[in-house]
């Protein structure tokens, strides 16, 4: 049976390069004769019932433009829906009314671009009877399944940019500056971002820090080296035996937890023990907004229009990703099975000790 109609949602935070996706969706589809219909604001508004068509015109013009012109939510889970009854939250599962919303609307699939929340709200829809077809979006790149996600490129050009800036009034003040940066569970942006900025310090969550080995990569610097020092410290950073610092917990979101903070705790501590002047920096929605690098704009592309075909082709179920040079898919189950976390043997963090880089721990990473 051919393909006559899809939808299409872009779920979870927003991050650059979902308008890309949109486009590199809808004008293959348009030309094939498929009718495109944008879904409002992720899984809400597949639940609330708020879609629209897609026109040529609609995805004109916003390959540069950042966020997603369908609206974005991570509180929409069909089967986590909060419900305000005035006095306290009550989560509600309001699958069915998905589906039969998909159904009213005659939709042969849904092209659902999003994180893990969303490929696993995807996976359980997909258990229910819809066609799903999965692209996976993320700045913090942590999903399992594609060498990469479209977004994180950008999130750590702007988070290298930021670094850039830091080193010349660090260099001037001869100062400890702590930059805090997202990526959830995972340290690809800390990493990523704090190799190409030259940070002394990087501190990911998948290398438990010991303080002792951070107070002595910026006194050691401070004394024999340059008098300033760049730590780069990703959210889900914590100390060997500590915890997560979370910001809050919001029930009403698929994940409910909020991180934030850890780049306070670490520019504090450095400043008590150590003597030297510390100056904090937690870089926040920034790294999410604006436009996307080219490389999103092209892996954003290449991911929309296979997902197109992987839809044309009925091969649902799938979730489209990069592996080495080439765009390919793997199943959803089998990408929603773990996170992609950084593996602490790999060549970037082995490269970046050899340049000097500390992890804040010594025992963990000395390979030099
Ligand atoms: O998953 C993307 C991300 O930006 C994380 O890096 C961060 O922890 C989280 O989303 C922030 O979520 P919110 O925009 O809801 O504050």
């Amino acid at each position: 049976m051919k393909v006559k109609r899809i939808g299409i949602l872009t779920g979870g935070g927003d991050c650059p390069g979902l308008n890309a996706v949109i486009r590199g969706v809808t004008k293959p589809a348009i030309e094939m004769g498929i009718t495109v219909l944008g879904i409002e604001d992720g899984f809400e508004g597949l639940v609330e019932g708020k879609i629209h068509e897609l026109t040529n015109r609609d995805v004109s013009g916003i390959i540069n433009l950042g966020g997603t012109i369908l609206g974005s939510s991570n509180k929409g889970d069909p089967f986590h829906w909060p419900v305000d009854d005035g006095e306290k939250i009550v989560i509600e599962d309001k699958s069915k009314l998905a589906l039969k919303n998909y159904k009213g609307w005659g939709l042969d699939c849904i092209i659902a671009i999003g994180g893990d929340g969303t490929m696993h709200i995807s996976d359980k829809l997909a258990k229910m009877g819809m066609n799903i077809v999965g692209v996976p979006k993320t700045i913090d790149n942590d999903l399992y399944g594609t060498d990469q996600t479209f977004g994180y490129d950008s999130a750590v050009y702007v988070a290298t940019e930021a670094i850039d800036r830091l080193h010349t009034t660090a260099s001037s003040h001869h100062r400890v500056m702590v930059i805090e940066v997202m990526g959830r569970y995972g340290g690809w942006i800390a990493l990523g971002a704090g190799i190409a900025g030259g940070a002394d310090v990087i501190l990911i969550p998948e290398i438990p820090f010991k303080w002792e080995d951070v107070f002595d990569k910026v006194i050691e610097r401070s004394t024999k080296g340059k008098r300033f020092s760049i730590v780069c410290v990703a959210e889900g950073a914590k100390p060997l035996g500590g915890g997560l610092v979370i910001q809050e917990k919001d029930k009403k979101r698929t994940d409910p937890i909020r991180l934030g903070g850890i780049g306070y705790s670490v520019g504090k501590k450095i400043e008590e023990e150590t003597g030297l002047e510390t100056r904090i920096t937690i870089l926040g929605h920034l790294q999410r907004g604006g436009s996307p690098t080219p490389f999103d704009r092209i892996l954003a592309t290449r991911f929309g229009t296979h997902a197109v075909e992987l839809a044309a082709k009925r091969k649902f179920g799938h979730m489209v990703a990069l592996r080495g040079d080439k765009i390919t898919s793997i199943l959803i189950k089998e990408a929603i099975k773990k996170k992609k976390l950084v593996p602490i043997n790999c060549q970037m963090i082995q490269s970046a000790v050899k340049v000097g880089v500390s992890f804040g721990n010594n025992e963990l990473t000395k390979w030099k």
